[in-house]
């Protein structure tokens, strides 16, 4: 008999390969297509990276242009899909209308044919900042919003829907950086979630809303929010520590810190922190930023914890006038191009996801009619 012992988790578990991206190669690194995402996240806008991902290359301009073009001919809503959210109740959370939006766009615009696939994982793409923006703007003021909106990219799109405001180059500045550092983390729960579904030759609205769903909670994408309840508590660095403290001696956890597989820094970290402290400069609560850093100095200083992606993130967002149910849907829109890229591989090279199972249950006993239990 072959002894197997289970791993909590699948930590450390090579569990298939990939060519999109690397995590953690020789230190604390994140490639994407050999990549490197502090250069993409500086230089490159959300569209460049989401064709890397889901084609394989960075793009010309003539290749991005035409991308771009046939991305934007992509953002109309069907009337029926629209219908639909009019009708989620206004205290639902965006992920939630998110997830219900991608799975009513499979029902009126079904993968029959996954040759189509490419084209199929581009109006998904393009559709999900306009489920969002479109049940916001309706829901918040009751308009039946253009979803179409002038500006060429997605990051621009989200920020005047999000906002109803002509957002301004640092912000779209920073919404490309902030989507690209969020569009592809290897095998992540959420991306893992649409591999599993993709490998039952399932189709890619089902592989996208699944992955929707594991997003959401907060020890993967949500954790962003919950970082941001958690920060917005304070109005003093030194308010902040003791509130920390107070929370590590309930062995609580501090969302934002931590991560499955990075030990010593989060290198996206970095990048959002950079633009956080950029995007404080001039807001009201300004202090937000002092208040993160000192959060982040404790929890370093008493449990070697670093912050993770989500935890400048979530400041950013907020000075960039962003609210907080909406920064895990964005998290998917940008995420949505990595679900979709891992699909496609998936299935380039399929077999039926399936692992064991420790069992750890009771030994083998006698059947006991129910007369006699
Ligand atoms: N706050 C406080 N303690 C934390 C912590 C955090 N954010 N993250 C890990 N720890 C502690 C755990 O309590 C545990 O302590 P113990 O050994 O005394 O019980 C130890 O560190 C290991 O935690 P574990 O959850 O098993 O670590 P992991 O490496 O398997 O998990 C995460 C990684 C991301 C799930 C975890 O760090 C976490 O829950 N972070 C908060 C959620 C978050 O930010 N998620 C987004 C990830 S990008």
């Amino acid at each position: 008999m072959v002894e197997t012992k289970s791993t909590a988790g699948l930590r450390g578990i090579i569990a298939g390969s990939t060519a999109i991206c690397v995590v953690g190669a020789g230190g604390d690194n994140l490639r994407y297509r050999g990549y490197d995402v502090e250069d993409l996240a500086e230089h490159a806008i959300f569209e460049e990276v989401a064709h890397l991902l889901l084609y394989g290359h960075l793009p010309t301009r003539t290749e991005l242009d035409a991308y771009q073009k046939r991305l934007r001919s992509m953002r109309g809503l069907p009337q029926s899909l629209k219908d639909v959210l009019e009708r989620i109740p206004a205290d639902t959370h965006p992920m939630d209308v998110l997830r219900t939006g991608v799975s009513m766009l499979g029902t009126l615009e079904p993968e029959q044919d996954r040759s189509h696939q490419d084209e199929t994982a581009d109006r998904v793409l393009a559709a999900m900042p306009s489920i969002l923006g479109y049940w916001y703007r309706f829901t918040k003021s009751g308009e039946r919003v253009d979803t179409a909106t002038p500006d060429k990219t997605i990051a621009g799109q989200v920020l005047r829907l999000l906002t109803g405001r002509e957002p301004s180059d640092e912000r779209r500045r920073f919404l490309e950086a902030s989507l690209i550092v969020y569009a592809e983390h290897e095998f992540n729960a959420s991306t893992f979630t649409a591999r599993v579904i993709a490998g039952t030759l399932s189709d890619l609205h089902s592989c996208i809303t699944g992955a929707i769903g594991a997003l959401r909670g907060p020890l993967h994408g949500g954790a962003n929010e919950a970082a941001m309840e958690l920060i917005e508590k304070f109005h003093s660095p030194e308010q902040a520590v003791a509130g920390v403290k107070q929370m590590l001696a309930h062995k609580e956890k501090v969302m934002g810190f931590g991560h499955a597989v990075y030990k010593r820094r989060d290198p996206r970290n970095a990048i959002l922190k950079r633009w956080s402290e950029k995007l404080s400069k001039g807001a009201a609560d300004a202090h937000l930023f002092p208040v993160s850093e000192a959060i982040e100095t404790f929890m370093w200083e008493e449990k070697k914890l670093f912050p993770n992606a989500d935890f400048y993130c979530a400041s950013a967002y907020h000075f960039a006038g962003i609210e907080t149910p909406m920064f895990t849907p964005l998290f998917a829109c940008a995420r949505a191009s990595g679900w979709c890229s891992h699909v496609k591989e998936q299935r380039a090279d399929n077999k039926l996801i399936r692992p064991g199972a420790e069992y750890v249950g009771p030994e083998p006993r006698p059947f006991v009619t129910i007369e006699n239990r």
